[in-house]
């Protein structure tokens, strides 16, 4: 029933990847690459409008073939079949983890299927402008209030899919900052705006705070407190939506089967959908459903979240890179590594095994990025030259969406250029020909050719597509979260759950009433310091 517990380092795999990397690591990529004329072939996999090149890995053929036995040592296929058949492989919380079901049209669950037609109606009134504010307008503006996994998917999604709005301007608001809140509504009309409040537990102190932010100002530039056209909600704690003043015909369901994090493919896309439109969202689901189908099925070595899982493993575990940069080449894009720390950091950032005892190897890596060519000129000079190992994902798309060929063809020679840079760097006899052949004067060649040379060998996945579509843009996102999947299950954690978030919360709301109050409790010197500057 249960999910297996098989101690990684324990498997035979293991064993031999940890011989086996003294082997490889003294090789640079330049020379994997002269190795094996076909590497490209054994590292490339394509698969409907993708196409993921792993062959800029610091592995062979070897490496690649313990890989896979360590996916099957640790039972990743029958752990795969569980995921998908609704076990309750999230034990910690005994939750079933079924954001797959969201975007599977094959379901029978009839309350995922009624909420898909709920989503439309709504999404369908507001932009035909059926359903109006309470002075008869219609809206021009929805502001989605939620944070985590209530804010970062929709605020992403909505992001990288700007290319097919309609005439809606969508907003988020997520951070317990008033002024933030306050500089978005500033921007609004009232008698035009539609709020949706998003959270699974509707008592996130951030979230209700801004809530009741937008509730007030509806209501004072309203004058009225019937705010109830103005307010819909996604939330699995329906008596608290309730009291808040939601109407009951606008409150779309979350259950405890999808993870905050994994959520977005259901009512808490709703801003999606309505920034969109229905179809184009049904669009960005069927993307994710080939790729559940895809990571199902497909065989390992040609199974794209599978590889890159492994590829991760040996990168994080065995050569020790601690971070992982993603960068899109697509501007936007450029809220995809916030969305991926969390989905990637909440569910993999664990030291304890599914066993219940501590771990002493790295799981959860630490993920940062930005867009190319912006993040170019700013951190890519480290991950060229600093002793650090950073592995990066490039996502690119082959054609762009505007017709800007001319811009195109610039960023994506940049996205292919950086890629070959990495592997290849730089060699000294290569700096001092290039600035012999400059004229450069013998003194100045010794003075400066170290500074400029490039190690090389640093790895790098290319994921690129045909096109940034709804469909293109959904397929990436599930990659990733089955790629979170594998990754847990041969670190033997538990990636449903997010334990770790919760000490600070509850000190935190301990300290407001000390801060309000003005009565200081027993703290640490440094604690109780900082309180006495706040305190009101
Ligand atoms: O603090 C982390 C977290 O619990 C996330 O997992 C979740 O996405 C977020 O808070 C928001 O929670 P809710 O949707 O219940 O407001």
């Amino acid at each position: 029933m249960s999910l297996p517990k098989i101690n990684p380092v324990n498997t035979d795999a293991w064993k031999k990847l940890i011989a086996h990397k003294d082997i490889v690591n003294k090789k640079s990529l330049k020379e994997l690459f002269s190795e094996d004329k076909n590497r490209i072939d054994h590292f490339t996999i394509e698969f409907d409008q993708i196409n993921v090149d792993f062959s800029k890995n610091l592995i062979d053929q070897e490496t690649f073939n313990l890989l896979l036995n360590l996916a099957n040592e640790c039972k990743l296929k029958e752990s795969i079949g569980k995921l998908f058949s609704g076990k309750a492989i999230n034990e910690t919380e005994n939750r079933s983890v079924l954001h797959t079901a969201l975007r599977d049209f094959k379901s029978d669950i009839q309350s995922i299927i009624n909420d898909r037609e709920k989503v439309q109606s709504l999404c369908d009134k507001i932009i035909n402008g059926k359903l109006k504010g309470q002075t008869g307008k219609k809206y021009t503006d929805v502001v989605n209030i939620g944070i985590g996994g209530s804010d970062l998917g929709p605020k992403m999604a909505v992001e990288a899919l700007k290319f097919y709005k309609n005439h809606l301007n969508i907003h988020f608001i997520s951070n317990v900052d008033g002024d933030h809140a306050a500089d978005i509504l500033k921007k609004l009309n009232p008698e035009t705006t539609f709020f949706i409040i998003v959270s699974k537990t509707f008592t996130t102190q951030e979230t209700l705070t801004n809530a009741g932010i937008a509730k007030e100002w509806i209501s004072n530039n309203l004058k009225t407190n019937e705010i109830s056209n103005h307010f819909c909600a996604v939330s699995s704690n329906l008596n608290a939506v309730e009291n808040f003043g939601i109407n009951k015909d606008l409150i779309f369901s979350m259950y405890d089967f999808i993870g905050g994090r994994f959520s977005m493919w259901g009512s808490v896309g709703l801003s999606i959908a309505i920034s969109v439109g229905y179809e184009n969202f049904e669009k960005f689901l069927k993307g994710a459903e080939k790729m559940d189908n895809h990571f199902k099925n497909a065989s390992f070595e040609k199974n794209i979240p599978v590889c890159l899982s492994l590829i991760g493993i040996w990168n994080s575990n065995f050569l020790n890179a601690e971070t992982q940069a993603i960068i899109p080449y697509n501007e936007s894009l450029c809220f995809l590594p916030n969305y991926l720390q969390q989905a990637m950091m909440e569910s993999n950032g664990k030291n304890i095994d599914r066993s219940g005892n501590k771990i002493d190897y790295s799981t959860g890596s630490i993920i940062w990025g930005g867009t190319g060519t912006n993040t170019q000129h700013a951190f890519f000079q480290l991950i060229h030259q600093s002793n650090r190992l950073i592995p990066c994902d490039f996502i690119g798309f082959k054609k762009c969406l505007h017709g800007n060929t001319d811009s195109h063809n610039k960023l994506m020679s940049n996205y292919v250029g950086q890629m070959e840079a990495l592997m290849v760097g730089k060699n000294m006899e290569d700096v001092v020909n290039d600035l012999k052949i400059n004229g450069t004067s013998l003194e100045e060649i010794n003075k400066v050719s170290a500074f400029k040379i490039f190690g090389g060998s640093k790895p790098t996945n290319s994921i690129l597509f045909e096109q940034l579509s709804p469909e293109s843009f959904g397929m990436l996102i599930a990659m990733y979260e089955h790629i979170i999947f594998t990754k847990g299950i041969i670190w033997n954690i538990f990636s449903f759950d997010q334990w770790g978030v919760e000490l600070g919360k509850v000190l935190a709301s301990k300290l407001l009433t000390e801060i309000q109050s003005g009565e200081i409790r027993n703290h640490d010197q440094s604690t109780k310091s900082l309180l006495k500057k706040l305190k009101n």
